[in-house]
């Protein structure tokens, strides 16, 4: 907590020290960082904030205003929970301050609700997030690989619990357990002579923090191919089609195309999909890497109106594969299919 108290990051979300957090900021950070660096989630708190500055503004709003502020964060179930979450709260009068009750709320899990409950009501919990995972191999010396070690991991942050720091200060020992993962016991080699926890550290007493945490083989991610039509008008209206509410990128706009498979489309095949007559070009390929597998879009341009579908892509739920294929051409492939 000495170490926390001199080096805490100053974060957008985070409240000043000494001072009581707003549950709706916490929540709000929470659920960005569960898919996001911190880095990267910045500037989304910062919009989101501005554009829906409490629960109640958010439970107000409708459904496609929260997609389109969540566009580009990904995951957009987590976007559909977050508005079901808030209209809950809001109903309620405001957040329950209990993990099982956190834990009913719709898109908050274990992780969540302790993250939550530590830091903005104080309940005596750690929260065991990739970071604090890593931190905890190493001061455990756990040599089990993930994610079999999770149980391991889950068992030493209950022994970190029953400690004073955790029992006085849960908030703060949290956020001390983030920090401390985000920069000395960082991904790579950590730099241990620096760490509070240096004399402590079973990883270090071995010689071995570098090489831990352990992680068993991750299966190849498969490619997925596609092909998206990209047809613009003068005034920069792009026509666009809404992907069905239920699973990946549920809800949010899309460029028409062909389904997605795992063998690549040849042109005659792809233009049975062309959604207007036009002179479609290849203007090249969009990657675009996906938790469980990465897709590879070839986008065919052309200028064209098709009327009521056109929108222009401010107006839209755009996720960031999308908005790939929007800008340019995306790399040229060697061969075309
Ligand atoms: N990672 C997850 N939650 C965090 C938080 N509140 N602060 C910093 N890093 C985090």
């Amino acid at each position: 907590m000495e170490w926390y108290d001199r080096h805490r990051r100053d974060l957008p979300w985070r409240a000043a020290a000494g001072t009581v957090p707003d549950p709706y900021r916490v929540w709000l950070s929470e659920v960005m960082l569960q898919q996001t660096t911190v880095q990267a989630a910045g500037p989304y708190y910062a919009r989101f904030l501005a554009r829906f500055p409490s629960i109640e503004a958010l439970a107000a709003a409708d459904e496609s205003a929260v997609l389109r502020a969540w566009a580009g964060l990904g995951y957009y179930a987590r976007a559909r929970n977050l508005h079901a979450c808030a209209r809950r709260v809001a109903t309620s009068g405001g957040f329950p301050r209990t993990l099982d009750g956190l834990r009913a709320l719709p898109g908050i899990g274990a992780y969540t609700a302790r993250a939550i409950g530590a830091i903005a009501f104080g309940v005596p919990v750690l929260a065991v997030d990739g970071n604090v995972e890593r931190v905890l191999c190493r001061l455990g010396a756990i040599t089990t690989p993930l994610p079999a070690a999770k149980k391991n991991v889950a068992a030493l942050a209950a022994r970190l619990e029953a400690t004073r720091a955790v029992e006085a200060r849960p908030g703060d020992a949290v956020q001390a357990m983030f920090d401390l993962g985000a920069s000395i016991c960082g991904k790579g080699e950590p730099a241990c002579v620096l760490c509070p926890w240096q004399r402590h550290c079973a990883a270090r007493a071995a010689g071995m923090a570098g090489q831990l945490p352990a992680r068993a083989a991750k299966p190849a991610r498969p490619i997925r191919h596609g092909v998206a039509f990209r047809l613009t008008d003068s005034t920069g209206r792009v026509l666009l089609r809404k992907r069905p509410a239920k699973g990946l990128l549920g809800g949010m706009d899309e460029l028409p195309g062909t389904p997605w498979r795992d063998s690549a489309w040849n042109e005659a095949e792809a233009m049975t999909f062309a959604p207007h007559p036009a002179g479609w070009r290849d203007v090249g390929e969009v990657r675009h890497v996906f938790t469980h597998f990465e897709l590879r879009l070839t986008v065919y341009a052309a200028e064209g109106d098709a009327g009521a579908d056109m929108r222009h892509p401010d107006q839209a739920a755009l996720p960031s594969v999308m908005r790939k294929c929007l800008e340019g051409g995306g790399r040229r492939k060697e061969r075309l299919f």
